[in-house]
């Protein structure tokens, strides 16, 4: 893995430690690559009214809108078992309000990055901002 790529994974893993997930018990961390070259963390948090939860990626998209940043390079997602922990449809469109289609989303799981996709390849022909007048 490059330099970059190790920051992000090991920033997501701390996160996903932290994640708040009594409900599913599945530990997502998230890792949002700014094009300024900050990277941001977030881990999904659950709630006892199911649908009011977030994902990682919310919670990573919102620390860099914070951070000031509006613009997303790249995407680290790590969670555990067999099956590629990929964004959920809900998150992909979250993804693509900061993110060009050529965006890498890596994903991982606890030994390292199993699979990166391109943001076009995960929510091709999307909708986003401008498409706005
Ligand atoms: N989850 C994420 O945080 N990100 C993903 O990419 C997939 C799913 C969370 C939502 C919920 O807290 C748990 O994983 C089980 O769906």
């Amino acid at each position: 893995m490059s330099a970059d790529l190790d920051a992000m994974f090991a920033l997501a893993k701390d996160a996903q430690a932290k994640a708040y997930a009594p409900h599913s018990r599945f530990r997502v961390g998230a890792v949002v690559g700014a094009s300024s070259g900050r990277l941001y963390a977030g881990a999904n948090v659950e709630n006892a009214a199911y649908p009011v939860g977030t994902c990682a990626e919310a919670g990573a998209i919102a620390a860099m809108v914070l951070g000031g940043d509006k613009a997303i390079a790249a995407v680290l997602v790590i969670g555990d078992g067999e099956a590629l922990c990929t964004p959920c449809g809900a998150c992909r469109q979250r993804l693509r309000e900061f993110a060009p289609d050529t965006a890498a989303i890596h994903i991982a799981g606890p030994e390292g990055i199993r699979r990166t996709f391109t943001l076009g390849e995960l929510l091709p022909h999307s909708f986003g901002p401008e498409n706005l007048p």
